[in-house]
């Protein structure tokens, strides 16, 4: 299975949704990012050519991946696609996060619109929906987006393939921390506040107490969300055997 990340947009949720919906449900996935391959120097540069083929190349020897395309990167990549004739074809999925913003439902209409144009089918080309507000309809507050796929149908746009908005993500940040480890965590930080004794130590322990339950709330949220996306219904590989012994 490899799934590539995509959205002409920045700050949709690429990188959120490459790390903490799919890289923790799909076994053995290794995670690329598109932008660590030329930012060595700290700067943005544009995905060349040969480091694309290399890309090319490397999905070949890799059974799953998910690529996180930085969005500095998005045009030079499809333009590439569309060089490489049928590269898409590398990808099991194309998924496109998307908010509410107006700005970013146009450039995920944009982003749609171009993968459909390389040759990538409606069924492997899907929308989540991420920073969904509590209380807000869905279906109004992405209303330009929806109303595009109605009118041409480019691609999946199941409304649970939802996320809320959540302070977990901004927590963890950097850290590299897994929310299902930090859900699981058994300690007993009320305890362990009881029995500190500096100001200091009993806010860190109520900070990791925070983080755990925000992790908990939104872990479900997570499973229910990537259950919908129906990625681990795709065909099994040939030679694999899909019945029991
Ligand atoms: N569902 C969410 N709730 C709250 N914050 C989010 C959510 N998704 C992403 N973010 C935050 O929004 C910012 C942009 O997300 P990021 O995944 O880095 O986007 P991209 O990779 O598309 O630029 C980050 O600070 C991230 O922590
Ligand atoms: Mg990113």
């Amino acid at each position: 299975m490899k799934i590539a990340v995509i959205n002409f947009s920045g700050n949709v949720g690429k990188t959120t949704v490459a790390r903490h919906l799919l890289m923790p449900r799909i076994a053995g996935v290794e995670l690329i990012t598109v932008e660590s391959l030329n930012a060595d120097d700290g700067q943005a540069h544009a995905l060349r050519g040969r480091q694309f083929g290399e890309l090319q190349e490397y999905l070949q020897t890799v059974d799953n991946a998910v690529i996180d395309i930085g969005a500095s990167n998005v045009e030079e990549l499809l333009a590439l696609m569309r060089k490489y004739r049928g590269s898409h074809e590398d990808f099991d999925c194309f998924v496109v996060p998307t908010v509410a913003a107006l700005k970013q439902q146009q450039d995920t209409i944009a982003t749609l619109a171009e993968l459909a144009l390389l040759g990538v089918p409606a069924s492997r080309l899907k929308l989540v929906f991420n920073m969904v507000d509590d209380g807000v309809e869905l279906a109004q507050a992405f209303d330009t987006v929806l109303a595009f796929i109605a009118e041409q149908p480019l691609a999946m746009a199941n409304t649970a393939c939802r996320l809320g908005a959540n302070e977990i993500y901004e927590r963890v940040k950097g850290t590299g921390s897994d929310l299902a480890r930090l859900a699981a965590d058994e300690t007993d930080y009320k305890a362990l506040i009881g029995r500190a004794s500096a100001a200091a130590d009993k806010l860190a322990l109520a900070q990791k107490l925070a983080t755990r339950r925000l992790a908990r709330g939104v872990v479900p949220e997570l499973d229910a969300c990537f259950a919908a996306l129906g990625l681990l219904l795709a065909p099994a590989l040939p030679g694999m055997s899909t019945s029991a012994p």
